[in-house]
């Protein structure tokens, strides 16, 4: 064993032996309604041998911009899922503003759901439809506006995201990578969602249109307020508009807090973790 490895196996036992939080959760200082908009509380899931969440807590505060930064595979697109009630835990509950997902009927829960707005992985447009369309089909879907009231709103929210410029009758093929992202967001605003979740934003993106996306959502936040979930491997994004920063790992949520607060860790693994260290236990792709 290499002494690298040594210092990764002494890393690795650390975190498997660290006291998880578990119960209630710390406030975040620089939350003013000191309230948690959704709380995950011991949450257990499976597929099969394969334990994907293991006595999960987290606090997503309410108004902020909050970021669950944990390595690929490491459940964060399954721990969206369980919020949503797209997926159900095995044991555990969620709590949305209060209210108990895996427990509502299938109507409370199509209710629910209309609190979120999501921007997936990649977007997730509608291939057959150009991108005004795809940002009126919540619209058209969910509401009773006007044609004239609807093309009020997508042009605002395209404009919001730097699309109104001609790029709303482009057809999802023909758009970058970063323009789909946006386009999706912009998607995602139209109901004006209490709760946005982002999918990996960053991903697929350099560095530079990852940094301007990240602006961009930071940007929006401040206009409208909300509470953000930003789910990623990306140290760089997490740092940058994480205020409230949740670090997962091995199933569990190991640590959560106020950015200074996470950066200022005294848990070594954290510290590891968030300097991105390229000789630390985890590989971070
Ligand atoms: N519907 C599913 N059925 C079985 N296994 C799944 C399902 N969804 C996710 N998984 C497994 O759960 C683990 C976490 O997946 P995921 O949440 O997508 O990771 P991340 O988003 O962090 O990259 C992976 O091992 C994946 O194979
Ligand atoms: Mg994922």
């Amino acid at each position: 064993m290499t002494a690298a490895d040594a210092k990764t196996a002494a890393l690795l036992d650390r975190a498997s032996g660290y006291d998880y939080h578990q119960g209630p959760m710390t406030v975040p200082q620089t939350n003013p309604g000191d309230f948690w908009s959704i709380e995950c509380i011991d949450l257990y899931k499976s597929f099969g041998s394969n334990r994907v969440m293991n006595g999960l807590n987290v606090g997503i505060p309410e108004g902020m911009i909050t970021v669950i930064l944990g390595p690929s595979g490491t459940g964060k697109s399954v721990l969206l899922s369980h919020l949503i009630g797209l997926m159900f835990p095995d044991k555990g509950d969620i709590l949305v503003h209060g209210e108990s997902v895996p427990r509502m009927k299938q109507a409370r829960l199509l209710e629910m759901r209309r609190k979120f707005g999501i921007l997936f992985q990649d977007g997730a447009l509608f291939g057959s439809m150009n991108v005004y369309d795809n940002v009126a089909f919540p619209l058209r879907q969910h509401t009773d506006m006007s044609e004239e009231q609807i093309k009020d709103v997508v042009m605002r929210r395209l404009d919001e995201v730097g699309l109104a410029n001609g790029a709303e009758t482009r057809s999802p093929a023909e758009l970058s990578g970063g323009m789909k992202k946006r386009a999706g967001f912009a998607r995602a605003l139209v109901l004006e969602p209490q709760i946005v979740l982002f999918d990996e934003p960053d991903s697929g993106l350099d560095p530079v249109r990852t940094a301007l996306l990240c602006q961009l959502i930071e940007k929006v936040h401040a206009e409208n307020g909300g509470t953000y979930v930003v789910i990623t491997h990306d140290i760089a994004s997490a740092r940058r508009i994480g205020e409230y920063i949740a670090v997962l790992w091995k199933g569990r949520i190991v640590q959560s807090g106020d950015r200074d607060d996470m950066f200022d860790s005294p848990n070594p693994f954290v510290r590891q973790f968030l300097a991105g260290n390229p000789g630390g236990p985890l590989g971070m792709e």
